[in-house]
């Protein structure tokens, strides 16, 4: 086992039951914070998923582990990564914090055990989205962003009203709202970048 892994096991038993077993390992490295918010973020892609015909199963799951990885400090972020064969790119390197979704994959992986690549997926790209996005993809990536604390999210109202239309309305629009202020972002990850291309040359997106 990766000393990492280890560190992140340490003195935590495992019930063998995904939910109980991500909420718990939370709590048990201080980060209830995150505990409440991939509850939050699990309660509304399973109403997603049942709106857009996505399977309820799944939007639990990637709901519940795709912040796991902040069981790692963001200073042992990077150092984690490398040990679980994740190769950060130019902009995760500068701003480590962009590598957690690919972290909370191999974490889901290599501790929790999912195999399924669909989660694994959506978890890897629930920050930034990616060019050619699953159904789950998208439950996940706004499921997120309706579940930030709303001083932070003005978004969140025009997101709600565009879901009435449809979730690549409620992706173009998120969308539109990070594109709008990218100036203010330490780095644009180029997965953000395609996703932002692809909506814009569907219509998805105004500027
Ligand atoms: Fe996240
Ligand atoms: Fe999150």
């Amino acid at each position: 086992m990766q000393k990492s892994i280890a560190k992140i096991c340490k003195g935590f038993s495992f019930s063998g039951d995904i939910a109980t077993d991500a909420i718990g390992l939370l709590i048990h490295h201080n980060r209830r914070d995150i505990a409440n918010h991939v509850l939050a973020v699990a309660n509304q892609a399973q109403s997603l998923a049942d709106r857009f015909y996505v399977d309820k199963g799944h939007a639990l799951l990637v709901g519940l582990l795709h912040d796991i990885s902040l069981v790692v400090t963001l200073s042992e972020m990077i150092e984690t990564s490398l040990e679980l064969e994740i190769e950060p790119i130019l902009e995760e390197w500068r701003v480590p914090y962009l590598i957690h979704g690919k972290l909370s994959a191999s974490i889901a992986k290599v501790v929790f055990g999912v195999t399924d690549d669909i989660i694994l997926q959506a978890i890897c790209y629930h920050t930034t989205l990616r060019a050619n996005a699953t159904l789950l993809d998208k439950v996940l990536f706004i499921a997120d962003k309706l579940s930030w604390e709303p001083e932070h999210a003005p978004f969140q109202r025009d997101v709600r009203e565009a879901l009435g239309k449809s979730l690549d309305e409620a992706v173009g629009c998120f969308l539109t709202w990070t594109w709008n202020r990218r100036d203010r972002l330490e780095a644009v990850h180029p997965c953000l970048n395609e996703a932002w291309c692809e909506y814009r040359s569907k219509g998805f997106c105004k500027t």
